[in-house]
């Protein structure tokens, strides 16, 4: 059985003050909690500071993104192996907000998901589709496309280190939710699609968490479904309140 994991990713927000406040709160509210993995992935400059306030617990530290080299001459970029050292354990690669503000392609998410799980780290790779797309009957063609060359070279062994996370673009920051009906047959699809790539005991047992306007109230539905094995979590995850009842809801 997959074990449910459930991810705030508080994008552009909080002082390091404020994520510290936020972690510490979570802490106490999630206590008891000793079946879903929680994972918080703050802002580049909050990640020292979460990454103290956790220690010792079970909560999981990710970075929102990544450079996929280790050292070198790139300005304003950060490595695996950096985000390694500063204590985390995730790093979201191809949110959809990169693909679009900034452009970046399969290709080079493909060399993120590389460099980041080469530093044994795991890889939580976005995928999804526009409205756009979704309407003119492209959605499994889309998600075919990301999976495959984002995935290009990634061996059955390293795939342990990946997690899938679709997030219908449609659905993000919009208050629009896949229906749980939706999600189902993308990750269904998703994880047929992976089993063809790399095996039976592969698609078994990669987690394919869902994005998208997660709430408490549309949580529960979302995370009973077969083949949704937790959450990406953006607006709902900014506060203790809103993304505590999500975690509790992903408990078996
Ligand atoms: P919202 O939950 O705000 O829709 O954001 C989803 C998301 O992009 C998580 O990565």
């Amino acid at each position: 059985m997959r074990r449910k994991l459930v991810a705030g990713n508080w994008k552009m927000h909080k002082t390091v003050a404020e994520a510290v406040a936020l972690v510490n709160e979570l802490k106490k509210e999630l206590a008891d909690v000793t079946d879903v993995d929680v994972v918080v992935a703050p802002v580049f400059t909050a990640l020292a500071a979460v990454a103290k306030a956790i220690d010792g617990t079970p909560l999981g530290l990710a970075a929102q993104n990544c450079y996929p080299e280790v050292t070198g001459a790139f300005t304003g970029e950060v490595s695996p192996t950096l985000l390694k050292d500063v204590g985390c354990r995730y790093v979201i690669v191809g949110h959809s907000e990169r693909r679009r503000i900034f452009q970046e392609a399969d290709d080079f998410i493909n060399r993120k998901v590389r460099a980041v799980t080469a530093e044994g780290l795991q890889a939580i790779l976005c995928v999804g589709e526009t409205l756009e797309e979704r309407d003119a009957g492209k959605t499994f063609d889309i998600l075919a496309a990301q999976i495959e060359n984002s995935l290009r070279g990634i061996s059955a062994a390293t795939m342990e280190r990946v997690i899938i996370a679709y997030e219908p673009v449609w659905a993000i920051g919009t208050g629009k939710t896949a229906t749980a009906c939706q999600a189902q047959e993308a990750h269904r699809f998703l994880r047929e699609l992976l089993r063809k790539m790399h095996g039976v005991a592969t698609a078994a047992a990669i987690r394919i968490l869902y994005g998208g306007s997660v709430k408490a109230d549309n949580a529960a539905a979302l995370l009973s479904q077969e083949d949704i094995d937790g959450a990406l979590v953006g607006g709902a995850s900014l506060m203790a309140a809103d993304f505590t009842p999500i975690v509790k809801q992903g408990r078996n």
